[in-house]
């Protein structure tokens, strides 16, 4: 939530802030705005909405300077107005912020500064940062660099909350000053030149040499130099990494959007997830990264899946391949639950953490506090310099490369890999012959090809997604493995198409849901020919019966669906245990294809933001 991006060097500031902004939009984008210093003086520009309309004030209203920090903005604290796009300012003006987080206690931070005289502009918690930094640089009288990082360390020993925040002073030149708790930064080491951003796409269009900073770190940065220490004063422990991926992996390439781009990477991300990962000599998987013994696996008597949204229903398909292949007691909690539910485990309950972003705060609270109480917590994660990938006791990631577009889709099927990985892991540990793990690596290793002739179905996909585009809500149903699927595309249809939509297991119909269905209401069902297959059959009759419209997806050669069915997009055969990753394809094509056929912005939807950086 809210992407942050500084930039100090020789080059004109603005328009790399701006091309940083961009990068990072899909962190939030109700408000944006920049600030850039030159002769001794701030001078700052703010829009309300995309980054387009800074640009397009930019155009007319052009900032000059060579060092400047800049903000988008998904509001958390104050309307979506231009009085609370960052950067805010102190009293004097002459400092300015931007900030990626939640400030907790600055209700009482800012009476007690309304009560030494300070004014504030905004409703934002952001304000009483800059107000907080202002006044003790002020007081100390110290106008310089090392002035500036002492009030900046002493006003963050006053802030409970998270923050990512950059500063920068029109009385100490060139310095732009950093710091993070809970919120990501990372700092680029370019020639002559320095950046920091929320995240490493903003900066790795200018170099690959990057630093990840850690929570209670403070950094300076400096045209020719950069200092990393603790706010502590302890001194920090960093280390440059070198960014795997290039500008053109986080570009939309000649796709019209990030999500129709990474519903068709789908066949690499899929075969990067399990690469180098099966062993056809032991028939089983290798997860070296979860860093556990087969015998310390084997002593797991209970499995704990959490995390948020799509990385959730993930958890979900994987509460059903562990129990059905490993014979292990699994379930899956949602992550922002986890602290409040208090669930009772086991001393060998083993936790995993599902996380595209890896910088959920949800899911990293639920990650700290399952580590809090002694259990061993590994992350599935996408992000390799996250929060979580850095907190978490081993894991695994999932290779699936960059994902921009906000609907998460190719990350999803990599958490479905690594899913069926760690139940053949597992189920070979436990009762799973041999022959069955080869069977199971086998199928597994079939699968990219799937993936890529599931992706055939676009264009029927498209033309049914016209159909029903206006319907005013939308029914998914799904059993066994495909019931997860189902709340999944449900998910996918209402941020994308801002449609009512919900997904059950087939069964629960009966129990309520079918009082919904009507011929406005299509449902749609997953029933590949599986071993529920004939089960579903009959709760399509039970629609149909009631002139519900009914869209199947299933397998290749199916005939039954398509005599009861409207629409019936066939997946290829796969055993059903893979099916949810056939399955889901369609799904996100509907939610893309839906979302354009109603004008809907597919890459960037209303309220949301990619990480959800905010309990
Ligand atoms: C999915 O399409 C969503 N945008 C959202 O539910 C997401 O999956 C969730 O916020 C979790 O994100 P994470 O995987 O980065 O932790």
């Amino acid at each position: 939530m809210c992407g942050i991006v500084g930039y100090v060097g020789k080059s004109a500031a603005t328009p790399i802030l701006i091309e940083g902004l961009r990068k990072l939009e899909y962190r939030g984008y109700d408000s944006a705005g920049i600030v850039t210093q030159s002769d001794h003086s701030l001078n700052v520009r703010k829009t309300v909405g995309r980054i387009a309309n800074l640009q397009d004030l930019l155009a007319h209203e052009p900032l000059e300077g060579s060092i400047g920090i800049s903000h988008t903005r998904w509001a958390t604290h104050g309307a979506v107005n231009r009085e609370n796009a960052h950067p805010h300012f102190d009293q004097s003006g002459r400092l300015a912020l931007v900030h990626n987080g939640v400030i907790e206690n600055y209700q009482k931070l800012r009476d007690e500064l309304i009560e030494k005289g300070e004014i504030f502009y905004s409703q934002t918690d952001t304000e009483v940062v800059a107000h907080l930094i202002g006044r003790i640089f002020e007081k100390n009288g110290k106008r310089d660099r090392a002035g500036l990082i002492e009030a900046i360390r002493h006003a963050l020993r006053q802030v409970i909350g998270t923050y990512g925040i950059a500063v920068i002073h029109a009385d100490v030149p060139g310095v732009i000053i950093g710091a993070r708790h809970g919120s990501p930064l990372v700092l680029g080491i370019g020639n002559g030149e320095h950046f920091l951003a929320s995240d490493v796409s903003a900066i790795v269009p200018h170099t690959h040499d990057v630093v990840y900073l850690n929570d209670y770190d403070i950094v300076s940065l400096q045209e020719e130099g950069f200092e990393i220490d603790t706010l502590a004063g302890s001194g920090a422990d960093y280390r440059i990494s070198k960014v795997e991926f290039t500008a053109a992996d986080i570009s939309k390439g000649d796709y019209p959007h990030y999500m129709l781009k990474e519903i068709f990477e789908q066949p690499n991300s899929v075969r990067d997830a399990m690469r180098g990962r099966l062993s056809v000599e032991e028939a089983t998987a290798k997860l070296g990264g979860l860093e556990m013994s087969n015998s310390e696996l084997r002593s797991v008597e209970r499995l704990v899946f959490s995390g948020c949204g799509t990385a959730l229903h993930a958890g979900m398909v994987g509460e059903y391949l562990v129990e059905s292949l490993a014979h292990i007691p699994t379930e899956c909690e949602f992550a922002s639950e986890f602290r409040y539910r208090n669930l009772p485990m086991t001393r060998d309950t083993l936790v995993f953490v599902i996380t595209q972003s890896g910088e959920t705060a949800d899911t990293l609270a639920a990650l700290r506090e399952s580590r809090r109480k002694g259990h061993r917590t590994l992350g599935i994660c996408n992000n390799v310099a996250s929060s979580i990938a850095r907190e978490s006791d081993g894991g695994v990631y999932m290779h699936a490369g960059p994902e921009i577009g906000v609907a998460a889709t190719k990350s999803f099927t990599a958490q479905l890999v690594i899913m069926n990985l760690l139940a053949l892991l597992l189920g070979r540990i436990h009762h799973l012959s041999h022959a069955d793990g080869l069977r199971m690596i086998s199928e597994l290793e079939k699968l990219p090809d799937l993936v890529a002739k599931t992706l055939e179905v676009n264009e029927q996909v498209r033309r049914i997604a016209c159909k029903y585009a206006r319907a005013k809500s939308f029914l998914f149903l799904g059993r066994q493995f495909n019931y997860p699927v189902a709340v999944e595309a449900a998910l996918k249809l209402k941020e994308t198409s801002y449609i009512a939509a919900s997904g059950h297991p087939s069964a629960e119909l009966k129990h309520g849901i079918i009082a919904l269905v009507s011929p406005e209401v299509p449902s749609f069902f997953i029933a590949p020919e599986d071993a529920v297959f004939e089960k579903n059959l009959s709760n399509i009759e039970e629609v149909k019966a009631r002139q519900g419209p009914v869209v199947a997806i299933g397998t290749e050669g199916n005939k039954s669906l398509a005599r009861i069915a409207d629409d019936v997009i066939l997946i290829p055969e796969a055993p059903d245990y893979l099916t949810p990753i056939l399955a889901v394809i369609p799904l996100q094509m509907l939610a893309y294809h839906t979302a354009v056929e109603l004008g809907c912005d597919v890459d960037k939807p209303r309220n949301l933001a990619k990480s959800v950086t905010v309990e």
